[in-house]
């Protein structure tokens, strides 16, 4: 928990000049709950590797989601209609005097040209999407030299969920990898530890293509915090009219969709909104992950999470008899990793997330758990040990050592086991039929 509190607060002293302008403010708030770029919250595999004296590590198994990817083709359509119908509008309003933003970041919308694939190639992995995967590949690479040069072919499986984002984002952790032989292994039709709920019939009958499970949302979106936020939205920008909650989620997107974190550069259109204003739409992504992948959907994400898990313990254990692979790495969905969260147990808060009250002192923070890119790293060690070995298993979320699993993110195998054992008995009985409509 440490961490991320240290990640989430800024140091930075505001010098802002005149007004409150989003251009010139060094402390602009980057959570954005899933579309947050992964440099926002990563740390360094290369630094925070646990280090142990007459130990080398054997096997690396890691569960990654996708890179930056553009918005779904329902999104990229309301961002459109924000470009078309109220770009010139947040110009003109400024223009007679309406509006309370800075002539800067008024200058800055209205400046700002669109990557045009952005919205022309829904759900594509983005060019910063595949630098950002890429980037942990290279990092994980230099972090195991010796482990991962020359893999031959039975000692490594790179496996990408079904659609091109997450075959681009495992050839981009491959080109990270700095090997031009390694190639990536497709299973056709079964989905078992990449993306066991997408094949899950029960899942996304009850719960993903349920409009019920977005209920606490709902209510949230009637609190008067919500209601207050999109008025100083349409009083900031000088409109005559309340913009709808989509319209609100259209500009937002543009926002963080815009967002460039690999060369930290923020996006104007966030200059819409303030940071208050922010983290209520950050919340708004809290309460959808909690409730579609999370620990409010628990009867699901409970048991799907499990099956990765399953196969992370059998791979060290194979490993661990000298016939394992040395690199296993999966590439799949932000749903994915918020249910490993719940198997894992990791950022449960004492009470369920509400739309009626958003608690800033929260663990569960969808901008933490997954980010673009965001990932679990986990590392087998052997250590020399009088005549014999001795095994020990480091664990890392989005590179930095998963603390609260563990003495400081590192288990003897022992303790590994007590926690991973169980996992080997979860199966898909829960799913009761298979879903076909794999999108
Ligand atoms: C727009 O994005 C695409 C894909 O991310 C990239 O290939 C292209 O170079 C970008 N174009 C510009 C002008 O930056
Ligand atoms: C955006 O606002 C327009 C009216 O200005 C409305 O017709 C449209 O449905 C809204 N879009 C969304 C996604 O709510
Ligand atoms: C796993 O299943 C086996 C056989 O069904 C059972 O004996 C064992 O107790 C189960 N283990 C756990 C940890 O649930």
């Amino acid at each position: 928990m440490k961490f991320l509190i240290i990640t989430a607060m800024c140091f930075c002293v505001k010098t802002v000049l005149t007004l409150d302008c989003y251009w010139n403010t060094g402390c602009k708030y980057k959570y954005f709950s899933s579309k947050t770029p992964y440099e926002i919250v990563r740390g360094d595999i290369r630094d925070s590797i646990v280090k142990q004296e007459e130990c080398e590590t054997i096997s690396v198994w890691s569960m990654l989601r996708h890179g930056k990817r553009n918005p779904s083709q329902r999104y990229a359509e309301d961002m459109q209609f924000i470009l078309k119908n109220y770009k010139d509008y947040i110009v003109s309003s400024y223009e007679i005097g309406n509006s309370l933003l800075c002539a800067q970041d008024v200058e800055n919308i209205k400046n700002w040209k669109i990557n045009t694939s952005m919205l022309d190639e829904p759900n594509e992995l983005s060019n910063e999407g595949y630098q950002e995967v890429l980037d942990i590949g290279r990092r994980i690479k230099e972090t195991f030299p010796e482990l991962l040069t020359n893999l031959r072919e039975n000692e490594y499986k790179f496996t990408p969920g079904f659609g091109t984002r997450f075959e681009e984002s495992a050839n981009a952790f491959i080109e990270g990898l700095n090997d031009n032989k390694l190639i990536i292994t497709k299973e056709y039709g079964d989905y078992t530890f990449v993306a066991p709920y997408s094949t899950c019939g029960k899942y996304q009958v009850d719960i993903r293509n349920n409009p019920n499970i977005y209920h606490e949302v709902d209510v949230y979106e009637m609190t008067e915090e919500y209601l207050n936020m999109r008025e100083r939205v349409a009083k900031n920008l000088g409109f005559n009219f309340i913009p709808s909650n989509g319209n609100i989620t259209a500009m937002y997107d543009l926002c963080r969709y815009s967002w460039n974190g690999l060369l930290h550069k923020p996006s104007p259109w966030c200059a819409v909104f303030t940071t208050e204003d922010l983290k209520i739409l950050e919340y708004v992504g809290d309460l959808r992950h909690y409730y579609r992948n999370g620990y409010g959907a628990i009867k699901f994400s409970n048991v799907l999470g499990k099956l990765p898990m399953a196969d992370l313990i059998r791979n060290f254990e194979l490993a661990k008899r000298g016939n394992g692979r040395k690199i296993v790495s999966y590439f799949t969905h932000a749903t994915m990793m918020d249910m490993l969260v719940v198997v894992l147990n990791l950022y449960k808060d004492p009470t369920p997330l509400m739309g009626s009250y958003r608690n800033v002192h929260r663990r569960y923070r969808s901008s933490f758990l997954s980010t673009f890119g965001s990932n679990l790293i986990a590392v087998l060690n052997r250590c020399r040990k009088a005549h014999n070995y001795d095994y020990s298993v480091s664990l890392y979320w989005n590179e930095k050592p998963l603390t609260e699993i563990c003495n400081k993110g590192t288990c003897s195998w022992q303790e590994f086991e007590d926690i991973f054992t169980p996992f080997l008995n979860a199966t898909d009985d829960i799913c009761e039929f298979k879903w076909t409509q794999i999108n």
